[in-house]
């Protein structure tokens, strides 16, 4: 089957493990009560319930997710929907990638069950007046330089929570910080949910999947590989004895130094379950970047255990 593009943010796929040509495509709804239709079905059949909430654009590390629900789940719930809460005025909500087709597409082979891609009216009516406000983990790092992202993830992920009501729902250790939020939400407002947190995939030279990728230049992709080299040095350090937190952004920083077109927004090495900052690395630490190369905002992280 041929896909036909849709509108000028289409952009072909290029990871080299993905073929979207040859795929049939799971069950697309877009209204609330079919949704809980299909769902309501599942759980006659005695299935459980697992939620992929994205934002389209998907990569291999999206379809990782849909694979372990699958794996661990009957039926398996994917959302797409790009959440415009979550996007700051300066940021890249108008032109952030919508493939529709090529997520559907893509996700045919997972053998993903449903795809619920509501409309953007559907979920924030125009009466809308309710949000999610995190304190603690949400205000450090990506808090701070995303004022208002925190408040659209946790608000949009509630009502996706309670739209579908998952047993378990799955995220990507790229947003690690997010992962941090959604299991202090399940936490405190005591959601019977299971938040499952999967492994970042990569491309073969490191660079982290993201749905931003597409914006990079070839030069701006180079530059954005200083992330990932940044982050497997202070892998290096750590495996090696240093247990200074310090040191080991110092050499974070110096890595990143090496590529003229990229910017470091922020460089953390904090507790992997507070984000304060540690003086030594006594625990699981997450070393995290935030860096712009050009105009694209990229983050990565990883955990380090002395
Ligand atoms: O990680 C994302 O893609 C989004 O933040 C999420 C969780 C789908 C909420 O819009």
């Amino acid at each position: 089957m041929m896909l036909k593009a849709v509108g000028w943010a289409e952009r072909p796929f290029t990871h080299s493990s993905m073929n979207p040509s040859f795929s049939f495509s799971p069950r697309l709804v877009t209204k609330l009560d079919e949704v809980r239709a299909a769902i309501a079905a599942a759980r006659r059949d005695g299935k459980t319930i697992g939620l992929v909430p994205t934002m389209g654009a998907l990569h291999a590390g999206h379809l990782s997710l849909v694979k372990r629900s699958r794996q661990e789940c009957g039926f398996t719930v994917t959302t797409i929907f790009v959440n415009p809460t979550q996007f700051g005025p300066r940021e890249d909500f108008a032109r952030y990638p919508r493939t529709l087709q090529t997520d559907l597409a893509l996700l045919g082979p997972t053998g993903a069950d449903v795809v619920f891609a509501p409309e953007a009216g559907d979920v924030y009516g125009p009466q809308h007046a309710t949000y999610v406000e995190m304190h603690g983990v949400a205000e450090p790092w990506e808090g701070r330089c995303r004022p208002g992202h925190f408040r659209g993830v946790a608000t949009v992920v509630l009502k996706l929570f309670n739209m579908v009501a998952p047993d378990r729902a799955y995220f990507g250790q790229k947003d690690y910080q997010q992962s941090l939020v959604i299991r202090r939400l399940v936490a405190d407002l005591d959601l019977p949910i299971e938040v499952c947190v999967c492994p970042t995939v990569r491309e073969p030279d490191g660079l982290a999947l993201s749905s931003r990728n597409v914006y990079l230049s070839p030069a701006e992709r180079e530059d954005a590989l200083a992330i990932g080299r940044a982050l497997r040095r202070a892998a290096e350090l750590v495996q090696s004895g240093q247990r200074e937190a310090a040191a080991v952004a110092e050499a974070m920083r110096a890595v990143l130094a090496t590529a003229p077109g990229l910017r470091v927004e922020y460089l953390a090495v904090v507790d992997a379950e507070t984000l304060q900052a540690i003086a030594t690395i006594d625990r699981t630490v997450l070393a995290a970047i935030a860096a712009f190369v050009g105009p694209t905002r990229l983050i990565d992280n990883t955990l380090l255990s002395p």
